[in-house]
């Protein structure tokens, strides 16, 4: 037998020997195959399990994302609802989850920018909550990015301190300006296969750090790791704000728009997807805050 074929023979064998071995045997060979810290690039959780891409199920070990467990009233206090399957805008993000994926699935993609028209609108809210939703799919990880590098409304500084209430030492501006390493700036709360990066502090140059090689290096790296298996949301700044999310989205392989009631006027919300007119990738919009009795915020 040539050596070829022995080789493709070995490897069948072991397949076929790695479908029958216990889960726990599978997980230990996996690991055992996998190093530390793959070079080139910035995975860090490491999601384990069957080979069958389309239903198969998700585990994830951190061993270079830093685990920063969040109790969860601070995540309820802050309004990441989707946690707790006690309230109606649990179940109205997972209707909005369910389409965003089918979306992203038929685009063939994995990267979701979420944007609105104004700042204040929701977009974090949307990114984070839809972030948690998607992390509790049996067969789906969720990757945040909070793009908002600007800080235009200047009310907030970085979800990760304002939604979660974590100390953030270091984020994406601080990768792109090459003074962090890549598996410093990922960080899972606490909740099983979300995983968020925060902005890590303001950056004036926004536009000229999420343009660059460095950006589109770590976010081509992000998709085609774990494939579809990992969402990556990028919650971006307000469109009529600045011009970040026009530059955001050559990564997009959707574009949701949170739209607020009673708030955003129609000419604004106009305006504003015309802007992406032109690529084609708006896959919807989401009207938060509304203010009927189902959707009142739970206490
Ligand atoms: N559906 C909602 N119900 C109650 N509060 C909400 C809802 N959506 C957003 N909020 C609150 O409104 C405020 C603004 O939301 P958020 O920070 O998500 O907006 P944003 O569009 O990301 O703002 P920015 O443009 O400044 O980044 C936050 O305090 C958030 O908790
Ligand atoms: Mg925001």
């Amino acid at each position: 037998m040539s050596k070829l074929k022995k080789a493709l023979t070995k490897a069948k064998q072991e397949r076929s020997q790695e479908e029958v071995t216990s889960l726990g045997n599978a997980l230990k060979k996996i690991r055992r195959q996998e190093p530390d810290a793959p070079p080139p690039g910035p995975a860090v959780a490491r999601p384990v399990g069957r080979k069958d891409r389309c239903r198969r199920e998700v585990n994830v070990e951190y061993r270079v994302t830093r685990v920063r467990p969040v109790d969860p009233n601070v995540l309820r206090k802050n309004k990441l609802f989707t946690l707790f399957k006690d309230n109606k805008i649990t179940d109205h993000f997972d209707l909005i989850k369910a389409r965003v994926l089918k979306k992203l699935d038929k685009a063939g993609g994995n990267c979701l920018i979420v944007t609105s028209a104004n700042p204040g609108e929701g977009k974090t809210f949307t990114s984070i909550n839809l972030g948690i939703s998607i992390a509790r799919e049996h067969n789906r990880t969720a990757l945040v990015i909070d793009c908002d590098l600007r800080n235009p409304w200047r009310r907030h500084y970085d979800f990760a301190s304002d939604f979660f209430e974590l100390p953030v030492e270091c984020g994406l501006v601080h990768y792109l300006e090459k003074k962090a390493r890549a598996e410093e700036i990922f960080i899972n709360p606490g909740i099983a296969k979300l995983t968020i990066i925060p902005a890590g502090k303001v950056a004036p140059n926004s536009a000229e750090l999420l343009g660059s090689p460095r950006m589109e290096a770590l976010i081509e790296d992000l998709k085609v790791r774990y494939g579809n298996e990992r969402i990556i949301i990028l919650d971006c700044p307000a469109v009529l704000a600045c011009a970040d999310p026009l530059i955001l989205s050559q990564f997009a392989d959707g574009i949701l728009f949170v739209v607020e009631s009673e708030r955003t006027a129609q000419e604004e919300l106009k305006k504003a997807m015309s802007l992406f007119a032109e690529e084609g990738k708006i896959i919807g919009a989401i009207l938060n805050k509304t203010r009927t009795d189902e959707d009142r915020i739970p206490d």
